[in-house]
């Protein structure tokens, strides 16, 4: 599916979140500036996709004056060979694999971040155990994803993401099932507090989910002890 749509991706990403998504990444890569600022940090960009991830957190690095290695890695070809220009104008290494198995050493990673792409894997306990195994001692994990918001804006957002979104985005991609997949998984991904959950269970300490936009997203973020 991803392979479908990325020639569009970009575009599509910008469109349907009204560039609020902008601020989403650099606001997580702000919240990992401590360890961005490290010049021996080792950096994990899960499901980096078309990289805008790895960009924000290139981005706090440099600013930093950190040589902070980025790795971004993505299980899908085309959406690595379009973000290419933005991985090789800034010195992130692109990878492919699969988040499920990742072909990296236990405790070698010094941040693991996600975007959007934690909630399309097939298991996400696997995928909690995989972040955890590489992450050494006193790593962490920022997982950034959508959420489901309650009240009025919950409504709202509702229409919007299962009504009007699914239906510019068939236009634009081409692809219609894509994106009526994409309120499909939102609605499929567990809940913050079954989250949290999870990720204590695969070992993490510290864990809390900060909302971002009325909720509309969150990020997770956890420690490995
Ligand atoms: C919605 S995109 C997010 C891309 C990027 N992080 C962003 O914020 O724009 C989700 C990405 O997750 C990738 N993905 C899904 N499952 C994966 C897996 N098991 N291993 C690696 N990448 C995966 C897809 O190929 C896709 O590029």
């Amino acid at each position: 599916m991803f392979d479908q749509i990325a020639p569009r991706y970009d575009l599509l990403n910008h469109v349907l979140s009204m560039n609020v998504d902008r601020l989403w990444w650099r606001r997580t890569a702000r919240i990992f500036a401590r360890i961005l600022s490290r010049n021996d940090a080792r950096v994990l960009d899960l499901c980096a996709g078309t990289g805008d991830m790895s960009v924000a957190l290139q981005a706090v690095a440099a600013k930093k004056k950190s040589n902070a290695a980025i790795l971004a890695l993505d299980f899908s070809r085309p959406m690595l060979q379009h973000g290419l220009t933005k991985y090789r104008a800034r010195k992130i290494q692109p990878l492919e694999a699969d988040a499920l198995q990742l072909p990296l050493a236990d405790n070698t990673v010094d941040l693991v971040v996600s975007a959007f792409g934690f909630r399309n894997l097939a298991n996400y306990d696997a995928g909690l155990y995989e972040i955890f195994r590489v992450l050494k001692p006193g790593g962490e994990a920022g997982i950034l994803d959508f959420s489901e918001p309650g009240g009025f804006m919950g409504k709202f957002y509702g229409f919007y993401f299962r009504r009007v979104l699914p239906r510019i985005g068939a236009v634009i991609s081409g692809v219609r099932s894509a994106y009526e997949y994409l309120p499909a998984s939102v609605q499929k991904f567990p809940a913050p507090q079954e989250m949290l959950d999870r990720m204590a269970a695969a070992g993490f300490t510290e864990g809390n989910w900060l909302p971002y936009t009325f909720g509309i997203a969150g990020l997770y973020r956890a420690k490995k002890p």
